[in-house]
């Protein structure tokens, strides 16, 4: 899919990322113009607004669809904004089917805003390939993933489910938010749309929101196109330039979140008040083997169960160098108790049946010193 001969570090220093034509600039410039100058009636200099087109979230865009492998990038507000676009071109009458563990917020804006305009939501348990093939009707138009899933790290094969779908004209869209570009090219294992959160590993360091879509064919260019200009979602310039300057280091960030989330989740591996405990790269996974033959890592997210809703809260209270916090993908270590922040928006029932319970403890671990981490989550557990 990508032509380019450059290995991937390259490419997220330089992918976008070219000298300023009219300056030389080294850095993207920021281009906090939201109309430009008409060179004639109907003529311009390859912009005229910045909802359609902007220089900036251009050479973004263009970032986005080379790391990913794919036709076109797309930049929104946020990744709700970007789910939303990826939905806007269905129709009253379609079936979507959504993995069932899944962001709650995903969740939230199926049942609560798109389905109201008539598209039937189906929630399946993707990592079950029987069970996607079955789910799949005549109105079926697209199949979205998440993999690994938010919070239970489960996995979905991708291009056991791509194959599937595309026999019954079904396309697919992964969410490739916890894993990025790096670890994982959903395209090159036969997904149609990979869709993310920027806010997360992308930008890198919790400074803003933004979202992207990164089609594979012209008609999803074309698609995407026009949400952006008609629904006007798009990313602002100046959180294009954070997103770029982000992207030139997601690689060395990721190879230091991926040695750090590997030594804590061995750690957690042997503490007796652990369970559940729940990382991909461990022996002890039940789809490890899935991990290591489409993923190119593992990644940093990692959950757990610490019996309680008083014992995970007696946790949260004792971390000192992990942060409380909702989110994930940053420089900073964070924890979060899943049932009251990312997956508050579920009902109880559904939580339960996810076995999303109150003990569970998500972690987005960081790029600080691993053996720091590691005495922040030892003295933190001996709190429990
Ligand atoms: C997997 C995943 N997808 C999508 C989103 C939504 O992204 P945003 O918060 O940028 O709207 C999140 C947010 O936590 C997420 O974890």
């Amino acid at each position: 899919m990508n032509p380019s001969p450059y290995k991937y570090s390259t490419l997220a220093v330089h992918a976008g990322q070219y000298p300023d034509p009219l300056t030389g600039a080294v850095n993207v410039p920021v281009y906090l113009s939201s109309t430009f100058e008409l060179t004639g009636i109907g003529a311009d200099k390859g912009w005229d607004y910045s909802r359609a087109g902007n220089p900036t979230r251009d050479r973004l865009e263009e970032a986005l669809a080379t790391l990913e492998g794919g036709h076109s990038g797309h930049a929104f507000t946020s990744g709700m904004a970007a789910i939303s676009a990826l939905v806007a071109m269905l129709r009253a009458g379609d079936h979507l089917i959504c993995c069932k563990d899944v962001y709650a917020g995903t969740v939230r804006l199926f049942n609560q805003i798109v389905a109201g305009y008539g598209i039937d939501i189906e929630y399946v348990d993707t990592s079950n390939l029987a069970a996607v093939a079955a789910a799949i009707r005549p109105t079926t138009k697209l199949v979205h993933l998440e993999t690994p899933s938010n919070p239970l790290m489960v996995l979905t094969d991708i291009a056991a489910v791509s194959k599937i779908a595309h026999a019954r004209g079904v396309e697919v869209s992964v969410d490739n938010t916890f894993l990025s570009p790096v670890l994982q090219s959903p395209l090159a294992l036969g997904a149609d749309i990979v869709m993310h959160s920027t806010t997360k590993y992308l930008n890198g360091h919790s400074d803003g929101l933004g979202g992207a879509l990164i089609g594979s064919t012209p008609e999803h260019k074309e698609r995407f196109l026009l949400v952006q200009k008609a629904a006007g979602g798009v990313m602002s310039p100046f959180e294009c330039f954070l997103v770029l300057r982000g992207i030139r280091t997601l690689p060395l960030r990721i190879r230091q979140h991926e040695e750090n989330g590997r030594a804590v989740a061995e750690y957690l591996s042997t503490h007796p008040k652990v369970s559940r405990l729940a990382y991909p790269g461990l022996k002890s996974h039940p789809q490890y083997d899935l991990a290591v033959k489409q993923q190119k890592g593992f990644g940093s997210m990692m959950s757990f169960d610490l019996g309680s809703r008083e014992a995970a809260g007696r946790f949260l209270g004792a971390i000192k160098i992990f942060l409380s916090a909702e989110s994930l993908g940053g420089v900073e270590s964070l924890a979060s108790h899943s049932a009251t922040t990312t997956h508050a928006a579920l009902s109880d029932e559904l939580r339960e049946s996810l076995v999303i319970t109150q003990g569970l403890v998500r972690l987005s671990v960081g790029i600080e010193d691993k053996q720091d981490l590691i005495a922040d989550l030892e003295q933190a557990l001996a709190a429990v």
